[in-house]
């Protein structure tokens, strides 16, 4: 069903003009120019990055952006918003890795999509917009010992980035946001669901049936997420955004003589430049197209970053002597700083799709079996960016958290952010989905994704072997513990009860597929564990901690511990996974990060001062 839906849409509608500043092989590279900044990984950090430092300003500066990936423009597919499911796993936009044998899940490996193209999993992923609870940025907070990453800080960040726009089908949305919450003229665009479902109106009649439970909240961005609603995605006029779209191609259109970008090339290792008073200076990188080169190498001449992902950015790191030192001993690698903590500390929430029959006339099933419909759908999308293929597939989100009294908190203490914070979420959509068994080829369905979203299991990024072409050895660890599997197993109870309201009787027809008949809680254990995978949403391989702290990879300020030079701007440096979907984090993350780094070579005084009335964070107060 993916690959069909996949190369119908490959070849359905016209491809943007492609961008003339892109280089696409490392000997175009300029070789006078000298890199004040040189970027690693075009993905959705990295791209912020890459256009914030090189803006048009008194004293530009010269960056390098080295994306291992094609161009997002190279796939019509990765603009349509419904098509998202189709762009992963294994296709020219993945990375294709697989998971090591998951015990949690009775020994099954999992795909273990990330994007590799220039937005990196901004171009691939579902599109849903989420930026927080105040509870979770004021854990980061504390446990960095920084106020600036707290939720009072970060909201102008939020307010900046965001374009609140119409949904595709400009529906009345009142009641359905509130959009004094909401920036209006940022880079990325985000907006309602654009197109109605069957089970709109019944979802919303459950937040009145069962209101103790499941409550309305009108805008889940709001800080307390709590509730069922209504979810943003990254789209704009019925079209994906993503850190290539929004950042990336308007900062390569307005030619920018200072920035240089570099697709189809890995970055293969970090490289000493020097030292001073005995700590490391790293502003070299080496970079090839394959395992066979040729290898090529530049200097940073202020610093390098390193946005290469959750994956990626442990992986380079340990490539180049930075990880623990017994460890790539063993591997023949040279140690340069000794941090045990890269590639440890992996964070990942697990998602199954629990999926009942519906009495409904059609849904989405349909496009995946029926070719006609998908055509006239295309063609819809390409001449107006309309239609059921403008919106993503996914048509309300709700976050709930078990009981407080629940048995499992005498063996385990809460993982959340607090009691505002979601532990467990619900993903609404009209339509069939799984990860383990096909589609069905009649029917109708709809789906709720229970997703954990506050494991105790932690996993880890290794090296398989010292070829930066070997794919790294990934265990996201999916509920490995008794917390996880309990909440899990409680999500789908609840996921039950939401479906036992009297709304849906006469229109839904049951349980359905690997799901059908699953009622009591040891076959729920087991068709949790015979059916879950990843939420997509691995973190924390390389995090924050406080300045001096003898653990983490990372210090509040995102440079790396033990060294000059560089800095890590990518999801692996949340010292906990997100509560909700990340890459509204990462995009705060980022634009902090660029004020951050460009603060750093100006005169701190001039730009920042203490700003009035907000704490700055002492030692004794920070919280571990
Ligand atoms: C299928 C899928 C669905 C998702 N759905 C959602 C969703 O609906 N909502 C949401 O909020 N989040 C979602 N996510 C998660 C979200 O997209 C990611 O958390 C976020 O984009 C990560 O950003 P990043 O900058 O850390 O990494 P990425 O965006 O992955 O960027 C890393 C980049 O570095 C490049 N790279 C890696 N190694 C090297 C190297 N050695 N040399 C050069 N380049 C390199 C990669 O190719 C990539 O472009 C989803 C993710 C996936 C995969
Ligand atoms: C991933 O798999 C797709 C489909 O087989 C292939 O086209 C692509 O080249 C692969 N990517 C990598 C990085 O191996
Ligand atoms: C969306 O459409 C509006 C109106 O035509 C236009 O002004 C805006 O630039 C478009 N946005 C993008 C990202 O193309
Ligand atoms: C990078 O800097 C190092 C140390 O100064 C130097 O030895 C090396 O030649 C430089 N590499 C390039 C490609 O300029
Ligand atoms: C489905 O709904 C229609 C009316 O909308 C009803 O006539 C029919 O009996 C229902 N089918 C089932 C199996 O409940
Ligand atoms: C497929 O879709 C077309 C166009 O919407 C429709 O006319 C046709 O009846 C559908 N075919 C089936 C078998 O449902
Ligand atoms: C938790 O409290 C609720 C409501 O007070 C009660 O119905 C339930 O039985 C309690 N559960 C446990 C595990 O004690």
């Amino acid at each position: 069903m993916r690959s069909y839906l996949f190369s119908a849409v490959a070849t359905c509608c016209a491809l943007h003009t492609a961008i003339a500043a892109l280089y696409t092989d490392p000997s175009e590279i300029p070789t006078d120019r000298e890199y004040d900044y040189i970027v690693v990984g075009g993905g959705t950090a990295g791209n912020v990055i890459a256009a914030r430092l090189s803006e048009p300003t008194s004293d530009p500066k010269n960056v390098l952006l080295i994306e291992a990936g094609p161009s997002n423009l190279d796939f019509a597919a990765a603009a349509i918003p419904f098509v998202c499911v189709t762009l992963s796993p294994k296709t020219p936009m993945d990375w294709n890795y697989t998971s090591v044998a998951q015990p949690g899940l009775n020994s099954r490996a999992i795909h273990y999509p990330r994007g590799r193209v220039l937005g990196g999993s901004s171009s691939i992923n579902y599109l849903i917009w989420n930026t927080g609870s105040s509870e979770e940025w004021n854990r980061y907070a504390s446990v960095t010992g920084d106020h600036g990453w707290s939720w009072s800080s970060v909201l102008p960040y939020i307010k900046s980035i965001e374009k609140l726009v119409p949904p595709a089908d400009r529906h009345d949305t009142s009641g359905q946001i509130t959009p004094g919450l909401h920036g209006t003229s940022g880079p990325v665009g985000v907006s309602l669901q654009g197109y109605p479902s069957s089970i709109d109106s019944k979802i919303m009649k459950v937040t009145e049936e069962l209101s103790a439970e499941f409550p309305y909240n009108e805008d889940m961005n709001s800080g307390s997420p709590i509730g069922v609603g209504w979810p943003l995605s990254s789209v704009e006029n019925g079209t994906r955004v993503s850190s290539a779209t929004a950042y990336l191609e308007p900062a390569l259109s307005a030619s920018r003589p200072n920035l240089d970008v570099l697709i189809n090339t890995q970055v293969t290792k970090l490289i000493q430049t020097g030292s001073s008073q005995g700590v490391p200076t790293i502003l070299g990188v080496e970079f090839a197209q394959s395992a066979s080169g040729p290898f090529y190498r530049r200097n940073a001449t202020t610093e390098v970053i390193l946005s290469a992902g959750t994956v990626g950015t442990p992986q380079l790191l340990m490539l180049s002597g930075i990880g623990d030192k017994k460890a790539l001993a063993e591997l023949g690698i040279e140690s340069i700083v000794d941090l045990p903590d890269v590639g440890q500390n992996l964070q990942e929430q697990t998602a199954i799709p629990n999926v009942w029959s519906i009495n409904a006339t059609s849904t989405p099933d349909d496009i995946a079996r029926n070719a006609t419909l998908l055509n006239e759908l295309l063609g819809e999308w390409a001449t107006t960016q309309t239609g059921q293929l403008a919106t993503s597939p996914i048509t309300q989100i709700g976050w709930s958290r078990i009981p407080d009294n629940s048995s499992i908190y005498s063996e385990a203490a809460d993982p959340s952010a607090g009691p505002n914070t979601p532990q467990y979420e619900f993903i609404f959509a009209e339509v069939y989905n799984s990860f383990v068994a096909p589609g069905p080829t009649s029917g109708h369905h709809m789906l709720i994704s229970t997703n954990l979203l506050s494991p105790t299991s932690r996993g880890s990024i290794a090296l398989a072997s010292a070829d930066p072409f070997d794919a790294p050895l990934i265990d996201p660890a999916l509920l490995n513990s008794a917390f996880d599997i309990f909440t899990m197993t409680e999500a789908i109870k609840a996921a039950q009860r939401f479906m036992s309201a009297p709304v849906w009787d006469g229109f839904v027809l049951g349980q359905y597929g690997l799901f059908e008949g699953v009622t009591w809680d040891a076959e729920i254990e087991k068709y949790a564990r015979d059916t879950a995978s990843t939420v997509f949403h691995p973190t924390s391989t390389a995090y924050m901690s406080p300045f001096g702290a003898s653990y983490g990879v990372t210090n509040p300020d995102l440079t790396v511990k033990g060294m000059r030079g560089l800095r890590v701007v990518d999801a692996s440096v949340f010292p906990y996974v997100p509560s909700m979907h990340p890459q509204g984090y990462v995009y705060i993350l980022a634009e902090r990060a660029a004020e951050l780094i460009k603060a750093d070579h100006l005169v701190w005084e001039a730009d920042y001062g203490t700003p009035a009335g907000q704490d700055i964070f002492t030692k004794d107060s920070v919280c571990l």
